[in-house]
Parts: structure tokens; C-alpha cells; sequence
């Protein structure tokens, strides 16, 4: 499989941006007037307190939940939205494009429970998108090997341990051949030593120069594999940067307490 070294320098096009989008349930705003932008390669994690707004955010970037204000591009362009006589206008089917092109992993890794891990790994691409079976299928089987579970290609999710299941969870996404990956909290589901393997799995697509958003409660990790961190405290960004500035020399007095709750 072909692979992309990360490249490490020079200006590097926007894949995804989130422009003051806000969201508001009823009465209540989970988040307000949040913009991030996500180069090409670049992996930004989203650390912050729970109930702080970090999973509705990033469902909210694609469009699981519609954003109550602002815009998210992908690749430059209004999610969901098509380009009508000069004006971007919602389009359902856009969307649902749109939406394959922005892989998902969710902490419980939502398999499904009838299909081997390959089924489960070819299964959208043939189904969604119309890719030839033969070709989809040995795709599959690649991926598979990628995330290191050549041996388990036809298992059920049920005879595969946590770990093993949330890496054919990765294997699917990618197989969608997205443009991003979105995380939320993959290993809080796992045990110490499963957690470990998954992360060394998602820090190997990080290495190959796969774009990523991360939301993790790992903060070893997070320092490890972050080009960016973005702390989110009640529905606002209070600060982001390198992790090395965040994680050493926090500007925010609320993130400096954040990361001394985690340390506990
Ligand atoms: N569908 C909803 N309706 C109303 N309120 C919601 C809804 N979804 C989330 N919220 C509220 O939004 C706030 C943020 O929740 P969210 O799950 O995004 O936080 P989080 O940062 O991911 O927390 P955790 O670290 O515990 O996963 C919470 O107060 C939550 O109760
Ligand atoms: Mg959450």
C-alpha cells in the first residue's frame, strides 16, 4: 500500500474548517462560536473537562449534528451544501457525500455483530459507494494488515477482544478512503493494555501523514501525537498551541487545572 511520508514544512491546504459554529439544544448552548481550521496531515486533539462540549463539537463538524450557527468546509466548500445559480443551498445527497468523505470512530465501536472484520471493512464501500467487490475485498484485507489484524480478517467482532474490534472500526473508516479522521475518545472503552495498542495503531496513521481530529482523555498520548491541542473548557477553545507549549508551559490558569485534575 502506498504510503505518504508527512511532510513537515511549507504551507499546507485547509481540509477542514470549522467557522463560529455554534450549538444550541432547546435552551441550552453546548458550544459557541468555535472556528478551527485542520491542515492536510495535521493531527489536532481536543482535550478538555467532561460535559465541556468536545463530543457534540466534533459531531457537530460532521454534520452529525447540525451546527445551530456558523459553517464547516470541507476542502473549501459548506459541508452538505451544493452550489445553486451562485448560491450554496442544502443538498442531502451533498451531504451524505460530504459525510463519507469524514471518517468517524466512536468510543463503542458500533460493528456490525453478523459480519467478519473484513465484511465489516468492505461493507460501505461496495454498499454506499458501488466499488467493485473483488477489488473492495482485497482492499479490506490490506487495511486489516495495516492495523495489525491480518489473522483476524475472518472473525466476528464477538470472538475479538476491545482492542482488536476498535481497529477494524479503524480499518472501516479508512477504507472510505476519507479525507479526515475524527476520534472520539476511541480507547475509553478499553483496558490499559488494549488502549496501548490502539493508540500505537492510530499513531502509525498519524506517521503515514493521515488528518486527524482526536478527542482523548490520554494525555501521554496526546502529547505524543498532537501537532496541535486544542483545550475546550464549557462550549469555548481556551486555549490551543503545540503540545509541547500546552502540555509544558499552559498560558490558562482553567488549563493548567485541567492538567493537574488528569495527572491525579
Ligand atoms: N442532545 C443533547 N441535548 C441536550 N444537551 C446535550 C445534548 N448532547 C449533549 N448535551 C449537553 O452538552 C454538554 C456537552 O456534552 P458533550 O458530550 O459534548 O461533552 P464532552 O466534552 O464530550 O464530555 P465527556 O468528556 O464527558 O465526553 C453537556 O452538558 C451535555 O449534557
Ligand atoms: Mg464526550
Amino acid at each position: 500500500m502506498q504510503v505518504m511520508e508527512k511532510e513537515e514544512t511549507g504551507l499546507r491546504a485547509s481540509v477542514l474548517r470549522a467557522e463560529s459554529i455554534s450549538k444550541v439544544f432547546g435552551t441550552k448552548s453546548v458550544f459557541r462560536e468555535i472556528s478551527l481550521d485542520v491542515a492536510e496531515g495535521e493531527v489536532v486533539t481536543l482535550i478538555g473537562p467532561s460535559g465541556s462540549g468536545k463530543t457534540t463539537f466534533l459531531r457537530t463538524l460532521n454534520h452529525l449534528e447540525e451546527p445551530s450557527e456558523g459553517v464547516v468546509l470541507l476542502d473549501g466548500k459548506p459541508l452538505g451544501q451544493r452550489l445553486r445559480n451562485a448560491a450554496w443551498l442544502p443538498d442531502s445527497a451533498q451531504l451524505r457525500a460530504d459525510q463519507q468523505r469524514i471518517g468517524f470512530v466512536f468510543q463503542q465501536f458500533n460493528l456490525f455483530p453478523h459480519m467478519t472484520a473484513a465484511e465489516n471493512v468492505w461493507h460501505a464501500p461496495v454498499r454506499v459507494k458501488g466499488e467493485d467487490k473483488t477489488e473492495a475485498m482485497a482492499r479490506a484485507r490490506e487495511l486489516l494488515e495495516r492495523v495489525g489484524l491480518e489473522q483476524q480478517a475472518d472473525q466476528k467482532p464477538a470472538t475479538l477482544s476491545g482492542g482488536q474490534q476498535q481497529r477494524v472500526a479503524i480499518a472501516r473508516a479508512l477504507a472510505m478512503r476519507p479525507r479526515l479522521l475524527l476520534f472520539d475518545e476511541p480507547t475509553s472503552a478499553l483496558d490499559p493494555e488494549m488502549t496501548q495498542e490502539v493508540l500505537r495503531t492510530i499513531q502509525g496513521l498519524a506517521r503515514e501523514g493521515v488528518t486527524m481530529v482526536i478527542v482523548t482523555h490520554e494525555m501521554s498520548f496526546a502529547r505524543r501525537i498532537s501537532d496541535r491541542v486544542v483545550v475546550m473548557e464549557d462550549g469555548l477553545i481556551i486555549e490551543q498551541g503545540p503540545a509541547t507549549d500546552i502540555f509544558s508551559d499552559p498560558e490558562n490558569v482553567r488549563t493548567r487545572a485541567f492538567l493537574a485534575s488528569m495527572s491525579e
